[in-house]
């Protein structure tokens, strides 16, 4: 293997399948940039010895440069190629308009520590954004500073105890239910509370009864996602926000799944006290890729002056000035959130309006129900109610029947040009898919989609052993997940 520095001119990996990579791909003197001549006195920097030795990074012309990355991202797979029914991800088309104001010079490059009286239409875009919001939650006010929903989650527990801790209370403990997604629990630990589980009812929804049992003065509050994450409408929510209210809990709603329910149903009214939403989903920003994203907070009146600060609110003169809650938890981001996404947001929420915000919801849960009923008979559906923008079905009995697992499945349809639904979540399903086609497919997607998984399930019926090595049209197979995971090798040239 070619070491860095090292010249990659006669590297068999050139043009072949094999890409290689730009260290593998480095001729010693090469230079993907050129500088305008030297036209001001030269001056020798005074450096420690460290930073004067020379670093082995690949030398690369721009044409090498351009053609790896490109070479790379035809070996993504994104929106804007195909479907992507990764349940609870909200994978969609974003509109193109959404990137235009994300990257207006006038607020690209607007530094965020630039005085308020300069950034007037910035601090404008925060308050007509948070206006929205709160309309679709039914909340007063909120914060953009967290960015990501796990990081929303985190900024609501610790406004739950900021609230308690003012009334004199401390309390331990979050409810949270059996299916709830990975970051509740994982938010709940670092946010200092013990996790409490709720078991889900033969309905796939919260356990009232069992919920109740666990109520008592110690309970901080229950985290709930409605739709949940099985893609059903807890339909007791108005019982269960008011069995934690009696107990002194504050509820919280776990908003990753706004998509489904936007001008129908508010979390507000049906009785969230905070409520994070995630802009990387539901408001045109693609989820996953490591973000950026943004997850904010809004909350009800009575926790208002709990929220991190500061906030944009229009003084006396007009003027949008920066004001910090009276009993503000502090930070949670070093300057405002990512502004770009918000930006994003508002363009998308604009472009639609209240209407249009309605008809994606409506359109979201038609295609989730449509695709699930398609599916219906070849896969189980463990849960069967009408599901809500998505389902979890289960290979099950294709498993018992045939050896074929979920895994095999979601390989299969990347072959046929689909990416993966999300699988094995939530935990309580045996062999989950979950599947989430999103508003922005068309009929005819959603039955090539549907075609595909029911082609699927009939060659695992006939010829098993062919998903057992699939896929093999993309350029990876099936990587050694559990390897790549636990012997990372997060720098080139290392041991084998
Ligand atoms: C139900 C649910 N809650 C919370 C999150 C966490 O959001 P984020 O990935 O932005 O931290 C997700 C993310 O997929 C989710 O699906």
């Amino acid at each position: 293997m070619l070491k860095p520095g090292g010249s990659a001119a006669s590297s068999p990996l050139i043009g072949g399948s094999e890409e290689p990579t730009l260290i593998e791909m480095s001729v010693a003197g090469r230079r993907a940039w050129s500088l305008p001549a030297l036209d001001v006195p030269e001056v020798v920097l005074d450096l420690p010895e460290q930073a004067k030795s020379s670093v082995a990074l690949p030398e690369v012309s721009e044409h090498d440069l351009v053609m790896h990355y490109t070479r790379l991202s035809h070996r993504n797979f994104s929106v804007d190629l195909g479907a992507y029914p990764l349940g609870s991800c909200t994978m969609k088309y974003n509109p193109k308009v959404c990137d235009w104001a994300a990257e207006h010079p006038a607020f690209r490059d607007l530094h965020p520590a630039t005085p308020e009286e300069s950034a007037q239409g910035a601090l404008a875009v925060l308050l007509e954004a948070e206006r929205f919001l709160c309309e679709i939650t039914g909340m007063e006010r909120a914060t953009f500073q967290p960015p990501a929903g796990a990081s929303g989650e985190l900024t609501g527990l610790l406004i739950m105890r900021a609230y308690h801790e003012d009334k004199g209370e401390t309390r331990t403990k979050i409810l949270i239910p059996d299916a709830a997604h990975g970051t509740n629990p994982a938010s709940v630990t670092i946010g200092g509370y013990e996790t409490i589980e709720v078991p889900s009812n033969d309905r796939g929804m919260v356990d009232v009864d069992a919920l109740r049992e666990r109520l008592d003065d110690q309970v901080a509050g229950l985290m709930l996602t409605n739709p949940n994450t099985l893609g059903l409408f807890e339909a007791d929510i108005l019982e269960i926000a008011d069995a934690v209210h009696e107990a002194g809990g504050l509820v919280y709603y776990d908003g990753a799944n706004l998509n489904a329910i936007m001008g129908i149903a508010k979390p507000g009214l049906m009785g969230f006290d905070i409520v994070h939403s995630n802009l990387h989903k539901t408001f045109a920003t693609p989820h996953g890729g490591g973000g950026p994203g943004a997850g904010p907070v809004a909350v009800h009146d009575q926790l208002v002056p709990f929220l991190p600060g500061p906030l944009p609110e229009v003084d006396a003169d007009g003027i949008i000035r920066w004001v910090t809650p009276e009993k503000s938890i502090g930070r949670v981001h070093g300057k405002h959130g990512n502004f770009g996404v918000v930006l994003r947001a508002l363009a998308y929420m604009m472009a639609l309006g209240g209407d249009g915000l309605r008809r994606v919801s409506e359109r979201a849960v038609l295609n989730a129900r449509y695709l699930e009923e398609l599916l219906r008979g070849p896969y189980d559906l463990p849960y069967d109610s009408p599901c809500m923008h998505e389902f979890v079905a289960s290979a099950r009995t294709l498993k018992k029947d045939t050896g074929t697992r979920a895994m095999d499945i979601v390989k299969a349809l990347m072959d046929e040009g689909f990416h993966a639904p999300t699988v094995y979540f939530p935990l309580i399903v045996e062999e989950a898919l979950m599947i989430e086609p999103t508003e922005t497919q068309s009929l005819q997607t959603m039955d090539a989609l549907a075609g595909a998984l029911l082609s699927i399930a009939g060659t695992a019926r006939t010829d098993p052993d062919a998903l057992h090595a699939a896929p093999v049209r993309t350029p990876v197979g099936r990587p050694d997940e559990a390897s790549a995971a636990r012997n990372l090798r997060v720098s080139w040239g290392g041991d084998e």
